[in-house]
């Protein structure tokens, strides 16, 4: 049995909701998310976008929360302690995190590597889209760079992990999640004082219902589901640091808020810089990796915005990155009953090992293939359409389900000290909603509904 009784825990309200935003905030949010909403009707998706964070975003964020404050353990502590046959999908919270560092700590070091080039000069020496595209190539099949960086990012995670929940996670959140909202809002007006930026701004908002199928549906589920960082145990475990008067629901409704924001922000910053360029949006990694930096390099002070943009993203994958490496410490430290800083070691390493293979799988063991993807691919397809989605259909049907209803209940009203009127609809959604809607998601990722 785990003694939880000198468990950390966070500080005051802020803290809570900074840390798991740190989590939530990411990539997905940087990238992701104004792509897919330009190609899906703009302003449209948006709208969709917040009803699925609403509908299924905040209730297994705030069944994550429950069972993590209730139980003040890790992941497989927390179900296992409420249902002992359901430890298994405790299992699957720590195995999806571990195998999401292997690819997402190998795009962290990427975003490194950009930084250390913005600075130096190197991105905005390059003038044409096709040397930018080609050192983007060279480098990411390079032998030895990625692996370098990928393990200069894990060292980094590392040291804020090693430092403790208080120290470590809780200070860094504090100092990096407003340095974040800064230089995107800095980036922000930046980009829309460009000339044309206007047409880059309709792209991505615009509504444009038209556009709006049963697969932006699909895709806006998907979107919000990934973004807020749910199925895999990342906010069950920063839960369990909660302390007793954090409350569940503001702090949700908090993290939901700052995860859309910066979604928007990031779509601020990008399209109106991209359509002023007169270039076409492309998708996902070419886009940061090979047409901003094209982008920068014509404009004036190119150097010092790509350089804060790229610390920007920086930033958002490394809070990232910290929220899934301690799922993997905690349960190790707790289940395998080793120190802390032994587990964090022995974390840190393992995601090294599976992060450089994953790097290299990108170049010269580019023919080394898991049902015909590279190692890379495979890490990123199997825990982003099949073990994610999984874990949050399992979620949602564990705290609305199979557990005492008083679990719900005390977690909510603070052990009846707070008043609370969404009790029921909370139930509701996890009960019903939620895995209908995860149900049709995970069907979707495994290529079942491509007729829609
Ligand atoms: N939410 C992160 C993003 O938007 C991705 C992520 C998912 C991170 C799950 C950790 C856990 O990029």
């Amino acid at each position: 049995m785990v003694d939880n009784s000198k468990r950390a825990t966070f500080g005051g309200k802020l803290s809570a909701v900074l840390v798991s935003a740190g989590g939530a905030v990411g990539l997905g949010n940087i990238w992701r998310f104004p792509y897919v909403a330009g190609e899906n009707g703009g302003g449209a998706f948006l709208v969709l976008y917040i009803v699925c964070a609403i509908l299924i975003g905040l209730p297994i964020m705030l069944g994550e929360f429950s069972i993590g404050r209730q139980t003040k353990s890790n992941p497989v502590g927390a179900f296992r302690s409420l249902n002992k046959s359901w430890r298994y999908f405790g299992y699957n919270c720590i195995v999806t995190s571990f195998l999401i560092l292997g690819f997402y700590s190998v795009v962290s070091g990427w975003t490194i590597e950009y930084t250390v080039h913005s600075v130096t000069g190197e991105i905005t020496r390059h003038a044409s889209a096709g040397e930018h595209a080609a050192f983007f190539s060279s480098f990411i099949e390079n032998p030895w760079k990625p692996v370098v960086y990928t393990s200069i990012a894990m060292l980094l995670t590392h040291t804020v992990i090693a430092l403790g929940v208080r120290k470590g996670i809780e200070r860094c959140s504090k100092i990096l999640m407003p340095v974040l909202l800064l230089m995107l809002a800095v980036l922000a007006v930046r980009s829309l004082t460009m000339p044309g930026g206007a047409e880059g701004v309709k792209f991505f908002l615009m509504p444009d219902f038209s556009k709006v199928t049963a697969r932006t549906l699909l895709d806006a589920m998907g979107q919000a589901f990934f973004s807020l960082s749910i199925g895999l145990g990342t906010m069950v475990t920063y839960a369990s640091y909660f302390n007793e008067k954090t409350n569940l629901r503001t702090t949700a409704v908090n993290v939901t808020v700052i995860d859309t924001l910066v979604a928007v922000l990031a779509g601020l910053v990008i399209f109106p810089a991209v359509f002023s360029a007169g270039i076409e949006p492309s998708a996902g990694s070419s886009l940061v990796f090979i047409t901003l930096p094209g982008i920068f390099a014509s404009m004036p002070l190119g150097m010092v915005w790509s350089s804060l943009f790229f610390l920007l993203l920086t930033v958002a994958a490394l809070t990232s990155v910290i929220s899934l490496h301690e799922v993997v410490t905690v349960y190790i430290a707790e289940e395998w009953h080793m120190s802390r800083k032994a587990a964090t070691r022995l974390a840190t390493l393992s995601v090294i090992a599976v992060g450089s293979l994953a790097s290299l799988s990108l170049g010269v063991m580019k023919h080394w293939t898991i049902f015909g993807k590279t190692i890379f691919d495979a890490l990123d397809y199997v825990t982003a359409n099949i073990m994610l989605p999984l874990g949050g259909l399992m979620t949602a049907i564990f705290v609305g389900v199979v557990i005492d209803r008083r679990v719900l209940h005390d977690q909510l009203t603070n052990f009846g000290k707070l008043q609370c009127h969404q009790e029921r609809t909370v139930r509701f959604l996890l009960r019903y909603v939620c895995p209908i809607m995860l149900a049709l998601i995970f069907i979707d990722n495994l290529g079942l509904l491509k007729w829609i």
